[in-house]
């Protein structure tokens, strides 16, 4: 048998109502329900080749790759193993037992690299996952496909089922641009709000001190974890309610809102913790005014200091050049709003530009 060789894109997404505690921490099941907006050229472009081997099991090796105007992955040795693990797991559900056999002799090679900088305070497990999924499905399809009619059939929706196993906010990275995950299933939702832009203010680029793993554990040791949930369940049809009536006067406040909400919990743990810096702060309190107005930004954080101001497409370029004045010192990160994971790699598709 020849080289197979497949590849996909996916990209990040920004939850405006948090996936923030877990329910099944085995199946990565939420606590609650969240929403995103699927971003487009910040992703994680992954190809996977299965070649000859002698003997052995799946193997699979990393070997990082420059692609198209992207900067190199470096993996951590945890990293690898979770990617070989979650390889796994995607044949597993994919192919039924007595096909995988025929990867016994095969090694599976898996290049990778994101179109941000590692540690550029873009979380890479969502695009990661997401892209590995769908490159390792597309192989199982071509290489047993056309002779196994007892290949699972493959959707998105199976695929981002899989891929949440893999890291939870991952299975909102199929679709796009609005998704709504709950539960075993993420789906895309209807919105009316025009394009968007994220323009995220990279305050610090470290790697964070406590993983977004932690806090899942974290916040539920909180005093204010008691009727999180619930909390959510009405801020979700708030905002499911404002996107659909092109409401981003109201969309702007559940995103403020929430975003205090998930750092109150991490403020509030029983072990401390903090993903703010000083910049963090200064730029929320400089924002605040602007939230007033009929089209104030979106603004959010992950689990971690860079602040994402969401604002309509139209504005972005007049948005951008306030906020590289306020914070002369700091680089911003820019994308569109997207569709969700494809396959193949699309030339073009995956540029970043940093603004100073
Ligand atoms: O998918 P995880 O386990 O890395 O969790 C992501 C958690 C947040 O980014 C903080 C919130 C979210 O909904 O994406």
């Amino acid at each position: 048998m020849s080289d197979f060789r497949c590849s996909a894109k996916a990209p990040s997404n920004i939850a405006l109502i948090k996936y923030m505690g877990k329910e099944d921490p085995v199946l990565n099941l939420p606590a609650n329900p969240s929403i995103s907006l699927t971003l487009d050229s910040l992703c994680t472009m992954t190809e996977v080749t299965l070649g000859e081997r002698h003997g052995g099991a799946v193997q699979a090796e990393l070997s990082p790759v420059k692609v198209h105007n992207t900067v190199e992955t470096q993996l951590s040795e945890l990293a690898i193993q979770k990617i070989i693990h979650h390889t796994k797991r995607v044949i597993d559900c994919l192919v039924p037992e007595p096909e995988r056999g025929l990867f016994h002799d095969k090694t599976i090679e898996i290049r990778t690299t994101n179109s941000f900088p590692m540690g550029s305070g873009i979380a890479s497990s969502a695009s990661g996952f997401a892209a590995l999924t769908l490159a390792i499905a597309k192989l199982c399809k071509e290489v047993f496909g056309k002779t196994n009619p007892g290949l699972n059939p493959i959707s998105m929706t199976l695929l981002s089922q899989i891929s949440r196993q893999g890291s939870g906010s991952s299975c909102r990275s199929f679709e796009g641009p609005w998704v709504l995950w709950e539960n075993q299933s993420a789906c895309k939702i209807e919105s009316r709000l025009p394009p968007l832009t994220d323009l995220i203010l990279l305050v610090r680029t470290q790697p964070k001190k406590i993983s977004s793993s932690q806090a899942h554990e974290l916040v539920k040791t909180s005093p204010l974890w008691e009727g999180r949930v619930n909390r959510v369940r009405e801020k979700i049809k708030l905002l499911q309610a404002a996107l659909v009536q092109d409401d981003l006067a109201a969309v702007s406040k559940i995103a403020w809102s929430e975003l205090w909400e998930m750092h109150s919990l991490f403020h509030t743990s029983r072990e401390t913790f903090t993903y703010f810096e000083p910049a963090t702060l200064q730029a929320l309190k400089w924002i605040q005014p602007e939230l007033i107005g009929k089209t104030p930004p979106i603004v959010t954080l992950d689990a971690g200091p860079n602040v994402h101001f969401i604002v309509p497409a139209l504005s972005a370029q007049m948005w951008k050049e306030k906020i590289q004045a306020e914070f002369p010192g700091f680089k911003i990160l820019e994308d569109q709003q997207g569709l969700g994971a494809s396959y193949g790699i699309p030339t073009k598709s995956c540029e970043t530009h940093f603004h100073r």
